[in-house]
């Protein structure tokens, strides 16, 4: 099927790796820009003469996007669907549940606006993520079956590229208008949700090979 004929445990190995932490990324770039159309809403509803912050999250989102269609296209020149991960293995969702308690479908937009400690939370929630998604994206480009794959190296160097304007503008934010920028609680909550995505979710995806494939592309429904 693919371009190479892989064999061997190794090039199982890698393939299966492979196509795990693809599935991962494209669901969470996916939910990513899918959220932040929430977040804009909010911005747009609470700083509405911030035109720079407003571009800002703008941007954010179009690269969000722009890195869930290069995960799309790594799929299909494959000619294959990503497994079938669903909100256990999304950062952000995880995230969203711990500090505020419910999914992000579930978020109360208008409640996150008229609150100035909620709209602040969620800004440090975003930041947080990015700067955790920026140290994974460093340390994946060290990896030798990442970098054995040249569609994937290239995926990542644009993502690195991208992503320390995915948290320098809520960090700007939050110091400009005197907010703390994250609290030990939270901190600990994003280090807590990365372990088990790593050392729990990513090995028993990799292992369980009863997986289904996603049945359509998440964007489908966008
Ligand atoms: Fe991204
Ligand atoms: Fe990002």
């Amino acid at each position: 099927m693919g371009k190479r004929a892989p064999s061997g445990p190794l090039a199982a190995f890698r393939a299966r790796f492979l196509d795990v932490l693809a599935s991962i990324y494209l669901y969470n770039e996916h939910r990513g820009y899918t959220a932040l159309d929430r977040v804009l809403e909010a911005v747009r509803a609470r700083c509405p003469d911030d035109a720079a912050f407003i571009a800002a999250i703008a941007k954010h989102r179009a690269d969000e996007r722009k890195h869930y269609v290069m995960f799309k296209r790594w799929f299909e020149t494959q000619g294959k669907m990503p497994l079938a991960v669903d909100s256990t293995c999304g950062h952000i969702d995880r995230f969203i549940f711990k500090v505020f308690g419910c999914s992000i479908d579930e978020l109360d937009t208008q409640g996150v606006i008229a609150s100035a400690d909620e709209f602040e939370q969620l800004c440090r929630v975003i930041m947080l993520t990015e700067q955790r998604g920026m140290r994974q994206v460093e340390i994946l480009l060290k990896n030798p079956h990442i970098l054995s794959d040249k569609v994937m190296t290239r995926i990542f160097r644009i993502v690195e590229k991208d992503e320390p304007d995915h948290w320098m503008p809520y960090e700007s934010w939050l110091k400009a208008n005197g907010r703390v920028t994250a609290r030990w609680r939270e901190r600990w909550a994003d280090f807590w949700i990365h372990k088990s995505l790593m050392l729990v979710k990513l090995p028993a995806l990799f292992l369980n090979r009863a997986t289904p494939r996603m049945a359509s592309w998440p964007d489908a429904e966008d």
